[in-house]
Order: structure tokens, then sequence, then C-alpha cells
């Protein structure tokens, strides 16, 4: 292994998320598990959750195995554009039988990083960036495209802003969106289109760790958004 590969995973964040796969824990920090825990918690016992999760991952796993270990009916559909983590979390929804709760869908497309011109210095949104393959559209748009009304949509993969758009109007009027890694200003300004918005730090990876992460809450009308920011702040 060359030494810049090598020292790429000895990086503290990769090794926090090594340990995260092999615990299969989400890709988020601990304060972010409680808070996604207290979204679903926050619907009345006898309804079925309904979720849309932009961006798979143990994620997927991790909420449906809480849900079902809380005995609440639920289900997820949850949508990637990548097909290693499609197929990956195929294998463990199937091998968890939690096939009838969890819905994948897959809109393949390579992301922003792997097409010519990126630069990560100088993060470019638009032009060349922007969504213009019909995946990478129907991707933005799947959870309309289903027409359901989701009381949780969580949004953790590409697109952001224009998936809290499209969020905007596939979510129930009670129902809360939630954005990760909220502290990237880019995808902040979808966040103004709701009427009940909240952002709130959400940690960090490990102790010494520099970068401080945030999680933002959004709902067209339930003030509950406001309610989990006052109990986590
Ligand atoms: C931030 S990850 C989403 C992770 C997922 N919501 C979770 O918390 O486990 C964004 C994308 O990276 C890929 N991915 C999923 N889990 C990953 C992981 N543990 N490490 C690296 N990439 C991951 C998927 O293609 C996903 O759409």
């Amino acid at each position: 292994m060359a030494l810049v590969e090598l020292k790429q995973k000895l990086h503290p964040f990769e090794l926090i998320m090594g340990l995260h796969g092999l615990l299969r824990w989400p890709a988020m920090t601990r304060k972010e598990m409680r808070i996604l825990k207290r979204v679903f918690l926050s619907f009345p016992k006898n309804q079925t959750i309904n979720i849309f999760e932009y961006g798979m991952g143990f994620s997927t796993l991790y909420f449906a195995k809480f849900l079902q270990n809380m005995g609440r009916s639920f289900h997820i559909d949850s949508l990637d554009n990548n097909r290693f983590w499609y197929e990956k979390v195929t294998a463990m929804i199937r091998n968890e039988k939690l096939s009838d709760s969890v819905t994948l869908h897959l809109r393949e497309f390579a992301p922003f990083w792997e097409k010519s011109g990126w630069n990560w210095q100088a993060p470019q949104m638009h032009g060349t960036f922007a969504p213009s393959m019909p995946e990478e559209n129907e991707y933005i748009v799947l959870p309309q495209t289903l027409h359901k009304h989701y009381n949780v949509i969580f949004v953790d993969a590409r697109f952001r802003r224009r998936c809290l758009e499209t969020a905007l109007q596939a979510v129930d009027h009670r129902g809360i969106v939630i954005l990760h890694d909220a502290q990237k200003k880019q995808y902040q300004s979808s966040t103004e289109l709701y009427r009940h918005s909240r952002f709130i730090d959400s940690g960090k990876y490990f102790p010494f760790a520099r970068k401080q992460y945030q999680i933002w809450l959004g709902s067209p009308t339930n003030t509950l958004v406001e309610e989990i920011a006052r109990e986590f702040a």
C-alpha cells in the first residue's frame, strides 16, 4: 500500500468510520443518532411511521432495527446513487429479514467529485456539477414520485439543497425533514423554505476532533422542531 493511502486510512476520521462499520453504526455522531431516535419516537405509537432516506448505509439497518425493537410499525424507502452501497444494504436488510419494512431504490450515477473539473478547494454546485442526467433528476424527485406523505425525510447524500426542495413537497404537514452535515453553507438556502427550522450542534466524531457537525430539522407545521432543538441545545 502506498504511503499516502496508508496515511489516509490511519486518519482519525477514517478509523472512526471503520469502527462505525464494524459496529454497523450510521455515519453520524452519537448525538445525531439520539436526535433521529427522538424524532422517530415523537410519532404516536399506533401510527405507521413512513420514512424516506436520501443516502443509504448502516443508518438504514440501524434505524430499521431500532424501530422494530421499539415495537413500532414503520416503512423506510431508502435511495442511493451508488450500486456498491445499494447491494451492500440490500444484503444486510435481507439477512435481517427486514425486506417487508424497507424498500431500497437505486438511481445510478457518478458523484460530483468524479466529474471532470471538480475542485475540492472551491466546491461548485452549479454548471457542470448541477443535476442534468435523467437518473440525477429522478433521484431528486423520487419521494414525490412515490406519492406518499412521509413522516420523516432524512437528507444525507447527493444534491442536498435540491432534495430539501422536494422534501417540502413530499413530507406530511406534521412531518419532519432532517438534514445531515447542515453546517455546510451550500445546503442552507433551501432550509429557509420551511416555516419551522432549527440548526442543532450535533457534536464531533471523537473528543479532540476539530470539525463540529450540525444537523438541521425542518417542518411545514410541526413545532416539535423547536422543542427538540431546545432539548438538544
Ligand atoms: C453520508 S453517506 C450516507 C450514510 C448513511 N445515511 C448512514 O448514515 O449510514 C453518503 C453516501 O455514501 C455512501 N455510504 C453509505 N455509508 C457509507 C459509509 N459508512 N462510509 C462511506 N460511504 C458510505 C452511500 O453511497 C451514501 O449515499
